[in-house]
C-alpha cells in the first residue's frame, strides 16, 4: 500500500521532554496507528472494499484528471484571520494538507472550528489570508467559482443536514440526480452500493426523522460520497453518538482515505478519535494555530497549553475499547 506523500509540516512541534510527555497516549497512538492495525482494517474491510472499488470505478472513469500525488497541498490556510464584532476568532491561522491525508482540528469549544470549516467552503469570508483548494485562491472567488469548489469540497453537517420528507435512498440519490447523466437503475445501484458501504442497507426506505443521530450521520456520509468529492469535512461527527457509533464513524473515515484517497478534515474534541485517523493535527487555542504538525509530534510537544490540553483530555475522557 502506497502512503500518500505528506508534506513538511511547519508547526512548532519538536521532541518533548520525557516528563512532560504522555507516554500512555504515544503508546495508544502506536497500537491505534501500527501497520497492524491497518492491515486489520483492511482486512476486516474486505467486503466492502470491493463494493466500494466497484462503486467508485465508474465514479473515477468520468473524471477527466485522476487524483495523483503532488507536492502542492490540496488545501492550504495561509495567514487566516476573521473576527466578529471587536472579537478575533481566528488570528493569522496556517495549516496545510496533501490530498488524501487526514487533518484533525482541536480545540476548546468556540476556538473556531467550525468557523474555518465555513471559510473553507466560502461561506465565511475570511478578514485576511488566502485559502488555496488544488491550488486555486478561494478567497477571491464569486458564488459560481465557490459552488463549483463545493462539488470537490463537501461537508457533512453535525445534523446530517438530510431532507427530512425523503426516504434516506432518495437522500442519496439527490446529488446522483441532480448531477445527471445517470438511468434511474444506476442510480439504484450507487444508492444500494453506497449504503452498503456505510453498512446502513436496511434504512433505504426509512425516513430520517426514525434514525438514530449516528445513523443519520452516516447517510449524510453517504450522500456526501455520492457527490463524488475530493475531500469531506466533518464537524463533530461522533458528537452525541455512542461508542460504538463512535467507532464505526471512525473507521468509515479511515476506509474512506485508505481506499478512496479521500481528504479529510475532522472536527473533533475526542483526542481519541483524533489518534485513531489523524495524519496532521490543528490545535487551536486562544485564536492561534498553537500546534500544526502530525499527531506524533503533537502528543510530544512541549508547548504548555498542547500539554494542558491532553492532560485534560486523559484525565476526563474513558480509555478506548479498542478491539
Ligand atoms: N456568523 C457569526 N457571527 C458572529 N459570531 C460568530 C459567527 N460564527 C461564529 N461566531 C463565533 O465565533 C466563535 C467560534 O465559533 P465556532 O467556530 O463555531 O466554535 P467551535 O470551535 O466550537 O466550532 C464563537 O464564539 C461563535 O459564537
Ligand atoms: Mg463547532
Amino acid at each position: 500500500m502506497s502512503e500518500p506523500s505528506i508534506p513538511e509540516p511547519n508547526g512548532v512541534s519538536s521532541r518533548g521532554d520525557e516528563s512532560t510527555g504522555q507516554p500512555s497516549l504515544l503508546a495508544d497512538l502506536n497500537e491505534l496507528q501500527s501497520p497492524t492495525s491497518v492491515q486489520d482494517l483492511e482486512i476486516a474491510n474486505a467486503s466492502a472494499t470491493a463494493l466500494i472499488q466497484e462503486a467508485v470505478a465508474e465514479a473515477v472513469a468520468n473524471r477527466e484528471v485522476l487524483p495523483e500525488p503532488i507536492a502542492l497541498p490540496f488545501i492550504d490556510f495561509q495567514d487566516v484571520s476573521i473576527g466578529f464584532g471587536d472579537r478575533k476568532i481566528l488570528d493569522n491561522v496556517s495549516f496545510h494538507i496533501g490530498r488524501g491525508q487526514t487533518l484533525c482540528i482541536l480545540g476548546r469549544s468556540g476556538v473556531g472550528k467550525s468557523v474555518s470549516l465555513r471559510i473553507l467552503l466560502g461561506f465565511l469570508k475570511a478578514d485576511s489570508g488566502r485559502v488555496c483548494v488544488d491550488g486555486q485562491d478561494i478567497t477571491t472567488m464569486d458564488e459560481a467559482g465557490l459552488q463549483e469548489i463545493r462539488k470537490h469540497v463537501t461537508m457533512v453537517f453535525q445534523n446530517g443536514a438530510l431532507f427530512d420528507s425523503l426516504t434516506v435512498g432518495e437522500n442519496i440519490a439527490f446529488p446522483l440526480r441532480e448531477k445527471g447523466g445517470l438511468a434511474e437503475d444506476q442510480i439504484q445501484q450507487l444508492v444500494t452500493r453506497l449504503l452498503d458501504l456505510v453498512g446502513a442497507s436496511d434504512t433505504r426506505e426509512a425516513l430520517p426523522s426514525s434514525l438514530s443521530t449516528g445513523q443519520k450521520r452516516c447517510i449524510a456520509i453517504a450522500r456526501a460520497l455520492a457527490a463524488q468529492p475530493e475531500a469531506i469535512l466533518y464537524d463533530e461527527p461522533t458528537t452525541m453518538v455512542d461508542p460504538i457509533m463512535g467507532r464505526l464513524i471512525g473507521d468509515l473515515i479511515q476506509r474512506l482515505k485508505l481506499q478512496l484517497g479521500i481528504t479529510s478534515i475532522v472536527v473533533t474534541h475526542d483526542m481519541r478519535f483524533a489518534m485513531r485517523l489523524a495524519d496532521l493535527v490543528l490545535f487551536l487555542d486562544s485564536g492561534k494555530a498553537r500546534f500544526f504538525g502530525t499527531i506524533r509530534d503533537f502528543l510530544d510537544c512541549p508547548d504548555a497549553h498542547v500539554q494542558q490540553f491532553l492532560a485534560l483530555d486523559a484525565y476526563t475522557l474513558p480509555l478506548p475499547q479498542e478491539a
